[in-house]
Formats: C-alpha cells, structure tokens, sequence
C-alpha cells in the first residue's frame, strides 16, 4: 500500500510571519497520529518553519536544488545546506523552474541526483504544456523528462523519490485536469515503470499538482495511482490544505 502524501509549494508567497503563522495553523490542525503532510517553503524561511514543525507530522521540504555539490556557484543553494536545514524533500524540474529559469532535463537530472546523495528525497515534477497536449504529445513529453533522469541515476533511484505530474495547463490557472486525465497519465507513468522494475512502479508515491483544491481533491485522489497532491495556491490557506490532507 503505497502512502498518501500531500504536499503544499507555497512558491514566493509570505513574509516570515505569515510563513510561521501558516505553519502554526497547519499543525494546530493536525492530530498526533497523522502522516504524510509536508510543506515546501521559500529557503530564506525554511529554519522558522522547521521550528514549528519539528515533532509534528508535517515534513519540510525545498522548492529547488543546486545541480552542483559545492563552490562557486552565488545564489545556488545546494542539497547539503537542504539536510542541514531539516528539508526532508526538495522540489526538482519544477515547471515555472523549467519556463521561467532555464531549467533543463539535464540540469533537473542533476538537481535529482545532488538531492539524492545528502539524503534529501527529490520530488520529481514533470507535465505537457496546452500546446503539447493539444498536439497528442502529452505521453512523449513524460517520457522525455522521466527518462532523463533513469538515464542519469537509474531506475532503483525512483525508490527513493516522489514523482508529481503537473500538467503545465493546469498550473494556477484554476483548470484542473479531470481525474480521468490525471489518472490516465499516472497510470502511463506507473506502466511505464513496471517495464523496468515492477517494485519501484508499485511503490513510488505519483502525485497529482495543477488547480487542486478541496472541492476537486477527493475525486483526484480517489483514483487508483493518484498517490497525494502537490498543492500550490490552496495550501496558502491552512484551512484549504488541511481539509485537501483530510480528503485523503
Ligand atoms: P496550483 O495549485 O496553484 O495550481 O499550483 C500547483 C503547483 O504548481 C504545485 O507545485
């Protein structure tokens, strides 16, 4: 039985006092024996919030890594300072990473492998455009990014990693794609795994991302290989995301 998760990205949103207050009505909402809840938060925030969520069930996670280990590289934040600010994941190829910053299969691939080796778990974030899709071009795009990173770290390291399909039209923009849609692909992403080594298709977590939101979170994630969420704007707001983690 693989274990839900759901993951909030709070992108570049809040100050330090939202973030800790959001963090703090976050865990106000949880009870003792609950699992599989995380939060991504900005860097410069990461210590205020993994303040508040030590010993609590939320996990802390990052938004990005550096595709290199150490030097000189300003501005980069690599996945050894991740570790050692309590980040039990990190986003990587997330899609506004790929539009807006340059991020590559390649560097993404890098990024996935960096995380990997100081123990952070990489949550692979991979997902068509409208124009791809449009195009019949959806599968051929999942491959392309998933294969870049088997082709650099190996299937096996998908044990030890999250998979989020976000399809780029359904980012922020309120279009959620249907659960027939989401689950289809995750099923062509977990088919595609179980060619190459049944175990990790049957146990790597594949998230869905794109307009989740309380109102839609029960059917997506009442689909057979819908594993959790990975939730930009509703989890802003405490309420949202607990009552999305509630409906897994
Ligand atoms: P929205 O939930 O705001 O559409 O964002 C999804 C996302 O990009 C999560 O990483």
């Amino acid at each position: 039985m693989r274990q839900t998760l759901i993951m909030g990205n709070w992108k570049m949103n809040g100050t330090r006092a939202e973030s800790q207050a959001l963090a703090k009505a976050i865990v106000a909402g949880l009870d003792a024996g609950d699992q599989g809840i995380a939060v991504c938060v900005p860097f410069v925030y990461l210590s205020d919030v993994l303040s508040i969520i030590e010993s609590t069930p939320v996990a802390l996670g990052a938004q990005n890594v550096a595709d290199q280990e150490k030097g000189a590289y300003t501005g980069e934040i690599s996945a050894t300072m991740l570790k050692d600010c309590g980040c039990t994941y990190a986003l990587v190829g997330h899609s506004e990473r790929r539009t807006y910053y340059g991020d590559t299969d390649t560097s993404v691939a890098a990024r996935f492998c960096q995380a990997q080796k100081q123990g952070v778990t990489p949550v692979l974030c991979i997902g068509e455009t409208l124009e791809e899709r449009e195009q019949d071009k959806t599968f051929s795009v999942i491959d392309q990014q998933l294969n870049a990173v088997i082709d650099a770290a190996g299937v096996e390291a998908l044990a030890n990693a999250v998979i989020a399909y976000e399809p780029v039209w359904a980012i922020g923009t309120g279009k959620t794609a249907t659960a027939e849609q989401a689950q289809e692909v995750h099923q062509y992403i977990r088919e595609g795994l179980a060619k190459q080594n049944a175990d990790v298709a049957e146990n790597v977590q594949i998230l869905y991302g794109g307009s989740m939101k309380p109102e839609n979170a029960g059917e997506l994630l009442s689909m057979n290989d819908i594993d959790g969420g990975l939730i930009g704007g509703a989890s802003l707001d405490a309420e949202s995301f607990l009552s999305i983690y509630r409906s897994a």
